[in-house]
């Protein structure tokens, strides 16, 4: 063995005091006792898995002033994500062999975790489906138009499932109905504004839409980014290939409170009422909602601080997630085995990679935390290019060590290793 880690684990449901055996990257031992050419012992620590967030935009190609490979997936080593998934609304967007593989290698060169890239799936391309799915880690569908969206008419889903049937790739969905968002389209001044002219009613036409047209899909189908009760409603009794997601900010902001700079949070879908959050944060601890996931959608100052209706829409928070919500751990808002469930093990079997468990033959990617060292988000120590978070003064509890397939990329809080350690989990 290489490296064996000893400490208080999250195995089998439960913390265990327990040495990890590692080998070429991978866990190939889990014992009370064992000694490997390196030791490492974690006293008064826990260590889980790393976390796995499908659901990012780093901005790369096209948009780099906003963020790249680099400091996204830098963003993500400190925030506690070994594997991100990365969104085609890019420049160009991520709709083709030559723009997807390139995206491959440019984050081969930059990036410091694992990483899976999507392809869009346009009107245009419906019949690329099958060769791109050879390549892709999945798919990304907008229903309803948003940041230098890709839009796909409702009405291609059907083809579009069909043509998807044998890629056996996951198909993540926006769930905002275009037509719907027409129809209550008008000036924005502020966040009621924005909310009302986004209903709840667009999410639920749009999610009624996928239910129907997906009955004999084969592939999972993954609603991103839920945010309304009514929503959540709909997807209670949801098929087995089904599964939903929701951002922190869904789960932890809501219209009533005083949201101030308003254009920081202007986020599509818009962050409703504390009815809606409060049914969100219950699915999470009930088990109805299957993810956690960023949907870190980072712009810069100057982008975000201008009028209203013109500002874009988009928040971040691949570096928050995990941290705030291991916080909350601590707290018991919600328990450690619904978090771990939600932002690792969940993510990794939608995905199909060999991570989010601390289990003999997945990758040895775990993060270490100290319980007792809780601190408090700061933009001016995030690794994101935007240099801002909704979350500023949010308590959290970020890793002191992460590693990833067994490699130590972060030890007390420092960066070891350089970009380029990540690696495309989907190589063909
Ligand atoms: O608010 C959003 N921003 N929602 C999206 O769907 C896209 C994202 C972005 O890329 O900025
Ligand atoms: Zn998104």
């Amino acid at each position: 063995m290489d490296l064996t880690v000893e400490g208080k684990a999250y195995i089998d449901g439960s913390f265990q005091d327990c040495c990890l055996g590692i080998t070429d990257g991978k866990i190939t031992a889990i014992k009370k006792i064992l000694k490997g050419d390196k030791h490492i012992t974690f006293s008064h620590k826990l260590i889980l898995p790393a976390g796995i967030d499908i659901h990012v935009h780093f901005r790369d190609p096209g948009m780099t002033h906003k963020e790249d490979f680099s400091t996204g997936s830098l963003a993500a080593a400190f925030g506690g994500v070994s594997c991100y998934y990365d969104m085609p609304n890019t420049i160009p967007q991520t709709t083709d062999m030559l723009s997807l593989l390139d995206k491959i290698n440019s984050s081969e060169k930059k990036s410091f975790v694992d990483f899976g890239i999507y392809s869009g799936i346009s009107n245009r391309n419906i019949q690329n489906i099958a060769k791109i799915g050879e390549k892709c880690s999945g798919f990304k569908i907008y229903l309803g138009s948003t940041t230098n969206s890709l839009m796909l008419n409702s009405k291609n889903l059907r083809d579009v499932f069909k043509a998807a049937n044998s890629t056996n790739k996951p198909i993540l969905i926006h769930a905002e109905d275009d037509q719907c968002l027409i129809n209550y389209k008008s000036d924005e001044r502020n966040l009621t504004d924005h909310l009302k002219c986004r209903p709840s009613e667009c999410e639920e036409t749009a999610i009624k839409k996928i239910l129907t047209s997906s009955k004999t899909s084969k592939n999972k189908i993954h609603i991103c980014h839920l945010s309304s009760f009514e929503g959540l409603e709909l997807l209670k009794d949801k098929q087995k290939n089904i599964s939903c997601g929701v951002t922190p900010h869904h789960l932890l902001l809501n219209i009533e409170k005083n949201l101030s700079p308003k254009t920081w949070h202007k986020v599509n879908p818009p962050i409703r009422t504390d009815i809606d959050r409060a049914a969100l944060f219950d699915g999470i601890q009930n088990g109805s909602i299957d993810v956690l996931e960023s949907d870190h959608a980072p712009h810069t100052l100057d982008e975000k601080n201008i009028e209203f209706n013109d500002a874009p829409s988009g928040i971040p928070g691949v570096e928050t997630l995990f941290p705030m919500f291991l916080y909350l751990a601590k707290k018991e808002k919600i328990s450690f085995g619904r978090l771990i469930s939600l932002f690792c093990e969940n993510p990794a079997e939608i995905v199909n990679v060999p991570k989010g468990k601390l289990e003999i033959g997945k990758d040895a990617d775990f993060i270490v935390i100290d319980y007792k060292d809780e601190s408090k988000v700061k933009s001016e120590h995030l690794h994101s290019k935007c240099g801002w978070s909704p979350f500023e003064g949010w308590p959290a509890i970020f890793p002191t060590h992460v590693f990833v397939r067994g490699e130590k990329l972060i030890e007390e809080h420092e960066m070891l290793e350089n970009q380029g350690f990540g690696r495309f989990v989907d190589k063909w």
